[in-house]
């Protein structure tokens, strides 16, 4: 049975007092609604439709970026859950699957959680996520009979017996794309609220004769993020999880609590990682790798036996081989560093290849950038950049070539060969000390005339 996912992304945000729409706050190092994406992805979904509203254009080119795949559907005016959800039926036209709808802001949802659910869809249409929640605040509540779920009341809505009730709707449903779209055509805004309450559906479902279930989940899976404080808490539970998943996964952590995930960090079985370092977005680590201290990854990959820092940056598009070094203080960005190559010590490497076994030493930069464009480096196997090589790109290093310290080099060198771009040097015996004799001489006078 194919999947589609339809996730709710247009409130603005309020409590979270900023310009920016809520769901492209980051969490994880990626925009807060990429982590109901991925959950939802582990169902295989093929077709995904965003409802997107506040700042609609910057949450589309988000998840543009993520899957140029994503449809994006806008809800002119927030009229509610049930009116969001009714924006996606256009785009949903020729779908006939099963549908999931996921809330942008809600990032905890596990994959298995929603597998449950999919498994209960064997016997019941319309299922929808619970949890027992310790304190039920304004959740919508859960009205069940048995294994039958009746009504989902809104706390605005409820009656004071009702707000007892601790078993909560997390907002995740799934039913058939038919049943579904045929409920919410039916959800009317005579409430409380004024608006479309996609929880409606629930007892529309039950008067047609359909029947309803909940499937429960950890009250942790259910987190929202409604303000700056809830962002920072669900990074901090987010860090934990990521943490745990990665010791599990045969990964060394020193001090885990100083490590920082992102979403998408792939660290495989027996990767070490000392104490506070950062992986944003996008970083790939293979087995054996070895990530020193106070080193800033993101958009790279190491290879397996690499060695990075202590206090390195790896930039996006860095591709470190097998058994490369990159040392401290040194800079990567869209670089490919061959197997067994090294960049030590303080170096810039920008826009460049890099062969094998090659050495780049102390203080040498790529200079990529010409004020106006980019352009790149290519270093060969076995090639020796001295300290301090000033290397001007567009420029070619053949392989076994070297350039001698402090060069400054601006046409390629062949293979083999040696460059010295550099003055050449030029002893002046006893130039020192008449030099220093002239300047204490001229020191003193100006003391004299004070
Ligand atoms: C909703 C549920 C409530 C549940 C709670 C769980 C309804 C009516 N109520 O309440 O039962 O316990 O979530 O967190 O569904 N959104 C739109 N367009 C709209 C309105 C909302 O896209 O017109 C999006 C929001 O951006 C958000 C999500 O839908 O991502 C949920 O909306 P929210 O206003 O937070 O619903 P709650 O009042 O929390
Ligand atoms: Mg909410």
């Amino acid at each position: 049975m194919s999947t589609a996912l339809i996730i709710l992304a247009a409130g603005q945000g309020t409590r979270m007092n900023s310009d920016l729409p809520k769901v492209l706050h980051k969490l994880g190092g990626v925009p807060l609604f990429a982590h109901a994406l991925a959950a939802g992805r582990a169902l295989d979904a093929e077709k995904t439709v965003l409802v997107v509203g506040y700042g609609g254009d910057d949450v589309a080119r988000a998840a543009h970026a993520i899957d140029p795949d994503i449809v994006i559907v806008e809800q002119g005016e927030q009229l509610g859950t049930g009116h969001a959800v009714a924006q996606a039926r256009g785009a949903m036209r020729d779908f006939e699957g099963e549908v999931v709808v996921l809330y942008g802001d809600t990032p905890f949802i596990r994959p298995q959680t929603l597998r449950a659910m999919a498994d209960a869809r064997a016997d019941f249409d319309l299922v929808v996520l619970g949890f027992e929640a310790t304190g039920p605040g304004r959740y919508g509540r859960l009205i069940m009979n048995g294994p039958h779920l009746k009504r989902i009341v809104e706390f605005k809505n409820a009656d004071a017996a009702q707000k007892k009730i601790t078993f909560c709707n997390s907002g995740i449903k799934m039913a058939s794309a038919r049943v579904m779209f045929d409920l919410i055509g039916r959800v009317e805004s005579e409430n409380a609220g004024g608006e479309y309450y996609l929880t409606d559906i629930v007892e529309i479902a039950n008067q047609r004769g359909l029947s309803a279930t909940a499937v429960s989940c950890d009250e942790a899976e259910t987190l929202g993020v409604n303000s700056r404080q809830e962002l920072a808490a669900a990074e901090a539970a987010f860090q934990k999880r990521a943490r745990a998943d990665a010791l599990e996964n045969g990964v060394a952590l020193t001090a885990p609590d100083t490590v920082f995930f992102a979403l998408d960090t792939v660290l495989a079985r027996d990767v070490v990682v000392e104490p506070n370092v950062v992986f944003g977005a996008g970083v790939t680590v293979d087995s054996g790798a070895l990530i020193r201290a106070f080193s800033h990854l993101e958009g790279c990959h190491v290879g397996s036996g690499a060695i990075v820092g202590p206090y390195a940056r790896l930039r996006p598009g860095a591709d470190l081989s097998k058994d490369a070094r990159v040392g401290n203080f040194v800079e990567l960005k869209n670089s490919a560093i061959g197997e067994g190559s090294q960049v030590n010590h303080l170096a810039y490497v920008g826009d460049t290849t890099i062969g094998a076994h090659s050495n780049i030493g102390g203080g040498a930069v790529t200079c990529n950038f010409d004020g106006v464009s980019k352009h790149r480096t290519i270093i060969g196997d076995r090639a020796f950049i001295g300290s301090d090589t000033m290397l001007i790109a567009p420029v070619k290093i053949g392989d076994e070539a070297m350039t001698a310290s402090g060069s400054v080099i601006t046409k390629d060198v062949p293979d083999g060969a040696l460059a010295v771009g550099r003055a050449a040097q030029k002893i002046f015996p006893g130039g020192a000390r008449k030099l220093f004799e002239k300047y204490k001489a001229a020191k003193a006078g100006r003391g004299k005339s004070q």
